[in-house]
């Protein structure tokens, strides 16, 4: 484990050679043990999982599958922080890679050029009605060079793109630090990490197709961004404006 130059985030970490999912891991950790900033990265996940129950297949050793444990003290809806550490990696990978085309897709998704290089998995848990801990599970592409026939096309890894490998170390770091920078802003500054979601997300300020609890609508909405309470605003042909939740809604963008 190499030194963080954060301040607090991943200062408890824990590495494994091979999990069930890291997400599991710090869900089974007690109340008393799990702290604030912990963060659990795995090799290796024999059932790690995605969105919608899905399973993220990512090839052992190669990339970034981590879980990081946050136990904020509020009661706010906490989609806004997903959004924060999908953009933590969007503007990390934008240094990295200056000409690619990277974005978030909502819900918690990050693309280049319209191919996968990460997804998020954000689980709570709550003891009565006080949340216990926000856990933010991501799955970076960093080094895999190729996919399984499933997702294949749809996917791609940082080495890909960049046209050779990264070191994983130095680029986990770096994203804590950034991700820990955004938490700060999610915590203090919520407007103008608002502002940079909404800038790096596909869709803005466009006309869009909307999948509403599984049905896809017959107009199209104009997508004005995220509110503070992390849902999509969107604006319909009718001129109404209606907001969604992230369960809610997918976007039909393909
Ligand atoms: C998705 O895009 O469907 C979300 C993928 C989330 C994968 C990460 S990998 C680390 C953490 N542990 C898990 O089991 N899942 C998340």
């Amino acid at each position: 484990q190499q030194e963080l130059s954060t301040q607090w985030l991943g200062h408890s970490f824990s590495y494994f050679e091979e999990l069930e999912s890291t997400n599991s891991h710090v869900k089974n950790i007690s109340a008393e043990e799990v702290t604030h900033g912990m963060v659990c990265l795995a090799d290796d996940q024999i059932k790690g999982r995605g969105q919608y129950e899905r399973n993220w297949e990512s090839e052992s050793g190669e990339n970034l599958t981590f879980s990081l444990v946050f136990r904020p003290q509020t009661t706010d809806r906490f989609h806004v922080l997903t959004l924060a550490c999908a953009l933590a990696i969007v503007d990390y990978i934008d240094e990295l890679l200056p000409n690619s085309n990277v974005c978030i897709k909502w819900p918690n998704d990050v693309m280049i050029d319209q191919k996968k290089v990460a997804g998020l998995l954000t689980e709570t848990m709550f003891s009565g009605n006080t949340l216990d801990r926000l856990i933010i599970g991501i799955g970076l592409n960093v080094n895999q060079k190729a996919f399984s026939s499933e997702v294949s096309g749809k996917a791609t890894s940082i080495a890909i793109e960049k046209g050779q490998t990264v070191e994983r170390e130095n680029l986990l770091s770096e994203l804590l630090s950034r991700i820990e920078y955004n938490y700060n802003l999610w915590q203090r500054r919520r407007q103008d990490l608002l502002k940079s979601i909404n800038r790096n997300i596909i869709g803005y300020g466009q006309w869009i197709e909307l999948i509403v609890n599984g049905q896809l609508l017959e107009d199209t909405f104009k997508m004005l961004g995220i509110n503070k309470a992390g849902q999509l605003v969107v604006l319909g042909e009718d001129g109404e404006l209606k907001s969604f939740s992230y369960e809610q809604i997918r976007l039909v963008t393909d």
